[in-house]
């Protein structure tokens, strides 16, 4: 394992997506909280739904789980119906995922929008968790790493040097995620290829100090039967988890798998 994987905290967020009533979402943070051991090194993080994030801050148990929204309004307040805005997310949740693939090709999150997002989370101490990742057709004709760039610099280009080392980076390969065969799910090898081109390129646009102090998760069809190969892939720092983190026993597996590889 690289130094940096050592030195750094690990990071496994769940993003529920739109599952769960309040009242499920509620059973299953309670469920988590009582097999979960608090631990220093592993910041475990839930991303319930929108409608659940206040009730849920009022149960959750800081010490072993952190919330984290699944996407926010960039203006704090304002004539934007059907929105929340990181400024009203201030103090319920300590993370939010943004530009989350799903958000960029379901409701057309534009780059724009995304880099005023992460902008936004970091003025309301909101820690960003920005997901960049190509689709299959950008893989096929070889642009994998114009769009990952792109999307990273783009995603940054918002903050301020001081708060540059309060972000997190997913990447997440769009042809992996959620994925039901094995042909779609991203080989380690893979993974650790774009997540090098990702510190590769913090380095060159900021100093390789800060692009060794940034943690880069790594998402898509992650299972308790492949978590430990992703963890082990030198520069990762986490996982960020879709099906598998509806499940109690999958997340808590993994969960499991992340203590052992750091420890
Ligand atoms: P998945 O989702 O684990 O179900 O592939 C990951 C994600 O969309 O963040």
């Amino acid at each position: 394992m690289a130094w940096y994987n050592i030195l750094m905290k690990s990071y496994i967020v769940g993003n529920w997506k739109m599952n769960f009533a309040v009242g499920e979402s509620s059973v299953y943070l309670h469920k988590l909280t009582e097999r979960i051991r608090a631990s220093r090194d592993l910041e475990i993080v839930v991303a319930p739904s929108a409608i659940a994030l206040q009730p849920l801050s009022l149960q959750i148990d800081r010490k072993k789980l952190r919330l984290a929204a699944q996407t926010a309004n960039p203006h704090d307040f304002g004539a934007y119906t059907g929105e929340v805005s990181f400024a009203q997310l201030r103090g319920l949740v300590d993370y939010c995922i943004i530009g989350h693939s799903e958000r960029r090709q379901l409701f057309h999150e534009s780059d724009k929008q995304v880099r005023l997002a992460v902008a936004a989370a970091l003025r309301n101490n909101i820690t960003p968790i920005l997901c960049i990742g190509e689709t299959s057709t950008e893989r096929t004709f070889g642009e994998t790493s114009d769009v990952v760039r792109d999307q990273l610099l783009g995603g940054l280009s918002e903050v301020s040097a001081e708060d540059i080392n309060k972000v997190i980076i997913a990447y997440e390969p769009i042809w992996a995620i959620s994925s039901t065969t094995d042909a779609h799910i991203a080989t380690p090898d893979e993974v650790a290829e774009i997540v090098t081109f990702i510190r590769r390129t913090l380095t060159d646009t900021y100093s390789s100090s800060i692009a060794e102090a940034i943690p880069i998760l790594y998402g898509g069809s992650v299972k308790p039967t492949n978590a430990g190969a992703y963890l082990t892939v030198p520069g990762v720092n986490g996982l960020l988890i879709g099906g598998a983190s509806l499940i109690a026993d999958q997340f808590i597996d993994i969960i499991d798998t992340a203590k052992k590889v750091i420890s």
